[in-house]
This record gives C-alpha cells, structure tokens and sequence, in this order.
C-alpha cells in the first residue's frame, strides 16, 4: 500500500488481523525517524543457525521514514496523507458490499488470494470494487492457509449468533477450503468476467520474512499475472 502511494497513486489498503493493523499504524503513523526502532526478530527460534549471533541478529526499522518519503516533491499534486488510508475488516465481505461497487481503477493483491477459504468470493469482491476495464494486479504463491479446516473447527455458538444479528456472512469464516493449482486460478478468474492480459510463474525466486543466514532456505516461485474487469 505504501509503495504503490509512494509511486503517486492514491490507495486503500485492506486487512484484517489486529496485529498487522498495530504494526502498520506504528510505522506509518508515529514514527519520527528511519532506524528508531531495533528488532531481533530470529531471537525466538533457536533452530539452524550458525552462530549465536545470528539468532540474536537486529535491525533498525523502519528503513525509511514514510511521512519524509511520502513529502517529497513530484509524486503527486495531493498530499501523501490524503492518498493513502487503510480499511480494517474481511475482504470479501467488505468490498463485496455495494457501497464499494465499481469504485477502484485497480486491485493489487500481494502473497494474499491464497488466504481465501474460497477463492470464488475474492474474485467477486475483486470484480465488483473495480470499475469496467479496471485492472487487477496479483502477485504470489498457492500456500492454501485453509487446507484441513472443516465445518467441525467453526466456533461454538457461531450459528446462534448469526441469527441473533442477522449477520449471515462469515467471509473469510466461511467454512472449507478449495485448493486450485494456478492453472486453475487463471481459469477461475477468466471465467468469472476478466479477461487474462498476462501471466506467468517461476519468473523470479523470492523469500517470505526468512533470514538469509538461515542453514534453512524456503523459496517460493510465485506466479504473477493481470487481469482486466470486463
Ligand atoms: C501473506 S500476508 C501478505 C501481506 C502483504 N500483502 C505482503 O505481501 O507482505 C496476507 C495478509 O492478508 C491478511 N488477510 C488474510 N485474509 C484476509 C481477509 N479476508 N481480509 C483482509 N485481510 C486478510 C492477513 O492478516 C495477512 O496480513
């Protein structure tokens, strides 16, 4: 979200944990200076690590001092704070919503639409917040984060109080797990009112908040395509 205001744009990010919300808001909004934080986010696992100082490696956050960068001159004729703000819930249930119908130019969606129980409610959501000929950019792996979840781990109670406040839609709640290769994916979307303009995978090798002096290496080949409402 930052880079794409940083590049000029105007954006709404989206998210749903508490933790990440805390994290961001920190960084984004109260921090005075690039480096005023030290981590030592390895500290906690004691596993493959060559030397001690390793595991109680740091590192000064955030790198750069977003208000400062987001100030500088040439990006936009609107401020970087009016461009850029942050809609806290589930995506699917939040820009499935007609309020949000049609009012997006474009959708990026980074190492996210594998989060989805059922990626057939992403790519309403992603179709009805775009505009006609808008286009949607993703980025990312197929980690399936719902595989072996079933009906049996929804909370207790949680029928009951559907009922009670007549909220019925469970989003991201929803229960099982459809996990589809990335051919399959582009299938979906194509088939759900996009048209493909590009995709391809195994481009490029990338990490995910690993440490690179690891002795264990994990890298996805993620796939990368866009896609455009029609
Ligand atoms: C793998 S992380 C990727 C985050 C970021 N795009 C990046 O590249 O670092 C996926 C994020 O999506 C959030 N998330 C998962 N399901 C969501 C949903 N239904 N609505 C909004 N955010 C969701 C998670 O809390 C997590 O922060």
């Amino acid at each position: 979200m930052f880079d794409v205001c940083r590049a000029g744009f105007s954006v709404e990010g989206n998210e749903i944990s508490y933790h990440e919300l805390m994290a961001s808001s920190l960084v984004l909004n109260h921090v005075h200076r690039a480096g005023q934080f030290t981590i030592a986010p390895f500290v906690l696992n004691g596993s493959n690590h060559i030397s001690r100082a390793d595991q109680f490696q740091t590192f000064h956050i955030p790198d750069i001092h977003p208000s400062a960068e987001l100030s500088k001159a040439g990006q936009s004729k609107m401020p970087g704070h009016e461009r850029m703000s942050v809609a806290t819930g589930d995506f699917c249930v939040l820009y499935s919503q007609r309020a949000h119908a049609d009012s997006f130019d474009a959708v990026a969606t980074i190492f996210f639409i594998d989060t989805a129980p059922n990626l057939i409610r992403y790519i309403e959501a992603v179709r009805n917040c775009l505009k006609p000929g808008g286009i949607w950019v993703n980025l990312g792996p197929l980690l399936w984060h719902h595989v072996a979840r079933n009906e049996d781990h929804k909370e207790e109670g949680e029928s009951e109080r559907d009922r009670q406040t007549g909220v019925s839609d469970a989003g991201i709640g929803d229960p099982g797990s459809v996990e589809l290769t990335h051919e399959e994916v582009i299938a979906l979307v194509g088939h759900l009112g996009f048209t493909i303009e590009q995709h391809e995978h195994g481009m490029f090798e990338t990490g995910y908040v690993n440490n690179p002096k690891s002795m264990l290496q994990s890298t996805y080949r993620p796939s990368c395509w866009t896609a455009r409402k029609v």
